[in-house]
């Protein structure tokens, strides 16, 4: 990494802010899904054992700049209690501190010792947050002597937190968790073990193309399920009944047939379907080959068995594999089949580099109980698709080049 990273600094007795993404899922104040934080615990962890201060800080919701309790950060204390309960002799290490700027923070990231950590309100209850306003940069910076930005999935943003703090402080580093995401995904686009096969799925080609557009410069095979599909389907002649088309994107999957044809990429279009009368659970389904016309009633809602073969062998074939997006509307148990299938086969491919992206996909991963399995699953939404985009990042961006 040409960026300093947590492990370049010199952290015993540092104030050290450390910007995560604790974004997580809330029900009623309880944490329905705790991964971004566990898989934030190695850069806690270590800025602890090497004797620093830390001060956690994240963005929880889009709470549009004012306080909102339902999206307080304050229900977390009690997990990260729990998850680092090993480093500490006692829990009562984590505080709270009830704003993530003003006197009330400045206090009490002062008043820290080594070992002990400080979890900040929620940034975005401050709108200066998102509009990156240089002072209330400058006040998050005030807490600390050095910053880490350990937040992939925000990555994206070039927030106060992520991008105008390290204007105000003398280094900026990646965390642990930074460094992971920016190590496997790059190595993806950059030198990665081949065949490497992408599997790209989801409803629409539009949060995609860009994509798939970079990925075609780099895979050897793209797999594409999920509703976009049927655009890319619609744009080779087919007419495939009420299934979803965007109208103005049938030019763009042309353009990118064109250009996997070109390129010589193995692109691959689902072959057969499962059709369905309705968009429903109960809905009445069959399996349709895919050859002819669809009939014009009926909606495809998930990939069917004979592609499911053809995309299991490619990706049975492949060393490197990345997943980003459903084959099917996989929150209808009967058309999970497809996304649960792929689930299964990418984690079954023990000599493969695998990385899945997404929320979908990620829970089908979990769902299909193969995580262990997957050599890395991003916790970036947003962040990892821009990544994969070739995009810069601003928040990688704006860390101390090494
Ligand atoms: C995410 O969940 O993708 C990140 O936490 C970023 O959240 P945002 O899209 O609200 O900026």
């Amino acid at each position: 990494m040409p960026k300093l990273s947590i492990r370049d600094l010199e952290l015993a007795n540092k104030r050290v802010l450390i910007r995560v993404d604790f974004n997580v899922p809330l029900k009623d104040g309880v944490i329905t899904d705790d991964t971004r934080i566990r898989e934030t615990l190695p850069t806690i962890e270590y800025a602890l054992r090497h004797k620093a201060k830390v001060i956690l800080c994240s963005h929880l919701g889009r709470p549009k700049g004012k306080p909102v309790e339902s999206m307080s950060l304050r229900p977390l204390v009690a997990r990260l209690r729990l998850l680092l309960d090993h480093v500490y002799s006692s829990s009562e290490n984590v505080a709270f501190s009830p704003d993530c700027v003003g006197e009330i923070a400045m206090e009490m990231s002062s008043q820290l010792e080594s070992g002990q950590t400080l979890l900040l309100e929620n940034l975005r209850f401050h709108k200066e947050e998102e509009s990156n306003d240089p002072e209330f940069a400058a006040k998050l910076a005030a807490l600390c002597d050095v910053y880490v930005n350990d937040a992939f999935g925000s990555a994206h943003r070039a927030h106060a937190s992520t991008e105008g703090i390290t204007h105000f402080v003398s280094q900026s580093a990646a965390g642990l968790l930074m460094e992971k995401e920016l190590n496997f995904l790059g190595k993806v686009l950059t030198e990665p073990d081949r065949p490497f096969v992408a599997i790209i799925g989801g409803s629409k080609i539009s949060g995609k193309i860009d994509v798939i557009d970079n990925l075609l410069d780099k895979a050897d095979t793209l797999l594409i399920g999920g509703g976009m599909a049927y655009t890319f389907l619609n744009a080779q002649g087919q007419s495939t009944g009420k299934s979803l088309i965007e109208a103005d994107k049938v030019d763009v999957a042309k353009a990118a047939l064109a250009k996997a044809k070109a390129k010589g990429v193995n692109l691959l279009l689902p072959v057969d379907h499962i059709l369905a009368d309705k968009f429903a659970a109960d809905a009445k389904t069959q399996i349709f080959s895919g050859d002819g016309p669809f009939p014009s009633e009926l909606m495809a809602l998930d990939i069917g068995p004979a592609t499911i073969d053809i995309f299991a062998k490619e990706i049975a074939g492949a060393r490197t594999i990345l997943w980003n997006g459903p084959m099917g509307v996989f929150e209808l148990a009967p058309f999970a089949h497809g996304t649960n299938a792929i689930a299964e086969f990418v984690a079954a491919n023990d000599d493969a580099t695998s990385i899945v992206g997404g929320g979908d996909s990620v829970a089908a991963v979990h769902q299909a109980g193969v995580t262990a399995r997957i050599t890395h699953i991003s916790t970036g939404g947003g962040a990892s698709l821009e990544f994969l985009e070739g995009k810069t990042l601003p928040g990688v961006a704006a860390l101390t080049d090494k």
